[in-house]
């Protein structure tokens, strides 16, 4: 490609001209036929933005907040493994960019750099997320290990019972992973820290009511990036689902195919506190490291504000519901 990316897939072509085809195939691809893979993005382009005119658009805020940190804009890292095969600096490189663009980063339990340098690296508000061993005592000392360095709250991945077949990845993980862990279970998870639990993978109305029981602290809708279980509806299909059963309860955060910032606001529009992203952030990394990673979330942001300043939004809590129609409703 010549030239600057003007936006992620951009990015994601750059991405591909710049990893060996295996790391390439492993961030980019999604379980079995891939129908959810394309599907998540492929949803978005069937919901509609219905904007308002004359609204005073000079200044828009984009700025908001997660459990209670405020960040530049409704747009977190989402945890994804092994950043060093994307570059050299890996996840330190990921949190860097985060702290420069005044958002949070979810350090995934597979990263290839560890909890206390990616701590020490940078100013980003950090979350760590979660798999649960059949060894627990493991699970507790890497909570533990993440509270002592700073991150601010636990993401609990419950959408990986086991991973897709078919690598030695998959075959370690699946023997040291505890496919038998449930609803009880995150009061076990309560007792061994202080922070606060958001759960992620969660797809239907009836998990996210059992979810709100059990007194996470928020929900994340999210199908794995389709890397999981495939024929799963695209996450943004069955995000107002969730929304609904969860009623106000606990903020609702959404992940699965973002790749514009319209894509963020109609996810805003049908009730999601703030999108985490996943793919673009790592075409960022492999693509030009931190840099391409700051630019990447940039892009996102510019394309949010416009988008907010088009439709009528000068702020996050002004986007509505009443700002987006889906396919149902337009027939
Ligand atoms: C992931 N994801 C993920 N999730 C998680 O909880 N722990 C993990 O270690 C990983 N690892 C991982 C690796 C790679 C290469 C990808 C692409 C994804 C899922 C991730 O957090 C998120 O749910 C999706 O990436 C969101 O979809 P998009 O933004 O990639 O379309």
């Amino acid at each position: 490609m010549v030239g600057e990316p003007l936006n992620v897939n951009e990015f994601q072509e750059l991405a591909r001209e710049a990893l060996p085809k295996m790391y390439n195939d492993f961030y980019a691809g999604g379980a079995e036929d891939q129908y959810t893979l394309k599907e998540n993005v492929e949803a978005f382009r069937r919901i509609m933005i219905w904007p308002r005119i004359l609204v005073d658009v000079s200044r828009i805020d984009m700025s908001t907040t997660v459990l209670g940190y405020k960040i530049s804009a409704p747009i977190l890292i989402a945890p994804t493994a092994l950043h060093k095969l994307a570059h050299p600096e890996g996840e330190v490189a990921t949190a860097r960019a985060a702290a420069a663009c005044k958002t949070i980063m979810v350090l995934s339990f597979a990263s290839s750099c560890t909890v206390v340098e990616v701590a020490s690296s940078c100013q980003a508000v950090r979350f760590f997320q979660l798999y649960v061993y059949k060894q627990r005592e493991i699970a507790a000392v890497l909570v533990q290990r993440a509270e002592r360095n700073g991150y601010k709250a636990l993401v609990l991945t419950v959408d990986t019972p086991r991973l897709d077949n078919g690598s030695n990845l998959a075959a370690y993980a699946n023997k040291a992973m505890d496919a038998s862990i449930c609803w009880k279970d995150i009061e076990w998870l309560k007792s061994i820290t202080n922070l606060p639990i958001l759960i992620k993978g969660v797809l239907t109305g009836e998990d996210a009511i059992k979810a709100a029981e059990v007194g996470v602290a928020g929900i994340m809708v999210s199908n794995h990036g389709a890397r999981q279980l495939d024929y799963t509806d695209a996450t943004i299909n069955v995000l107002e689902e969730v929304v609904h059963a969860v009623r106000g309860r606990v903020p609702v955060f959404f992940d699965g195919g973002v790749r514009r910032g319209t894509d963020i606001f109609k996810a805003l529009a049908l009730g999601a506190q703030a999108v985490l992203v996943g793919r673009p952030v790592i075409f960022g990394l492999a693509a030009k490291g931190e840099y391409g990673v700051r630019q990447v979330i940039q892009m996102l942001k510019d394309e949010l504000e416009l988008t907010m300043a088009l439709s009528g939004c000068p702020s996050v809590k002004d986007i509505t519901r009443r700002h987006v129609r889906t396919e149902r409703e337009r027939l």
